[in-house]
């Protein structure tokens, strides 16, 4: 793990591989090890940049709201300083929100987008009511019950049978999360815009990946991200719930190692 400071803010990151780059952004309420079986895996051909976004991780966290453009404004400035100018982007949930908002910023700086999990839409009035009940739970509790709350969405039931090495590694992350940090997202994600205009303007090649039990941002979520971007591979991974690339790391990381390869010919 490395450390820089930009925007005033000091962020982790690991930087590893050799060869084309990529950027993987993790979700909510983890940190860059959520990526550690992707960056092996593409080190050989890549040179992969996995964050710590702001307040989540090694990467300090602000009071102030921690919207999808400030994270977005971030990434953009950690690829230039650190030589990723123009990459590939990978993001999982939030992640996936910061990579649309970075390509609706800067979208010079995606040369292809990988949406993990994720999904195009705001949030409901339902859905910010609960992030901001959550967000005041963090702040006065502190993350065990955000992680109680969470886990068994995030994780299919199967995959808790099969390994639950992976319920526990989704919960040291979550725990590791700054309270202030979290609740900083929570409310970043609840003020997100509506990106479904967005979609039909990406013009970078795009693979859309969702875990077939994803009960969080479920397959239609993502069915429907491959309607609107033209020319987008959509891949379900089957038997994983919402931290699909934890779940399945093997599918996972053969689809998105199929598609970046795909993008040299
Ligand atoms: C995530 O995994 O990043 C979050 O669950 C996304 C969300 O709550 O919308």
């Amino acid at each position: 793990m490395s450390k820089i400071l930009i925007r005033g803010l000091e962020f982790g990151y690991e930087a590893a591989g050799a060869g084309t780059p990529v950027v993987l952004l993790h979700g909510f309420p983890f940190n860059r090890t959520l990526w550690t079986e992707q960056i092996e895996a593409l080190g050989p051909h890549h040179r992969v940049l996995a964050p710590d976004l702001r307040g989540h991780g090694e990467t300090a966290a602000t009071s102030a709201v921690a919207t999808m453009e400030e994270m977005a404004q971030d990434v953009s400035e950690l690829m230039e300083k650190l030589n990723f100018s123009r990459s590939a982007v990978c993001g999982l949930s939030m992640g996936g929100y910061v990579a649309l908002a970075l390509y609706r910023m800067f979208p010079l700086r995606v040369r292809a987008l990988v949406l993990a999990d994720s999904r195009a839409t705001a949030d409901t009035d339902e859905a910010r009511a609960n992030r901001e009940a959550q967000a005041q739970q963090a702040l006065r509790e502190g993350m065990a019950p955000i992680a109680d709350a969470m886990l068994p969405k995030l994780v299919s039931s199967g995959t808790m049978a099969r390994n639950s090495e992976v319920g526990a590694r989704v919960r040291k992350m979550i725990m590791n999360t700054n309270p202030e940090g979290a609740a900083a997202a929570l409310r970043g994600m609840g003020q997100r815009r509506d990106q479904t205009r967005l979609l039909s303007r990406i013009v970078a090649p795009a693979l859309i990946l969702v875990g077939s039990e994803d009960v969080i941002t479920p397959p239609p979520d993502s069915e429907f991200m491959h309607r609107e971007i033209g020319g987008s591979r959509l891949e379900v991974i089957e038997n994983a719930g919402h931290v699909s690339n934890l779940e399945r790391p093997e599918q996972f990381n053969e689809s998105l190692a199929r598609f970046l390869r795909d993008l040299e010919v």
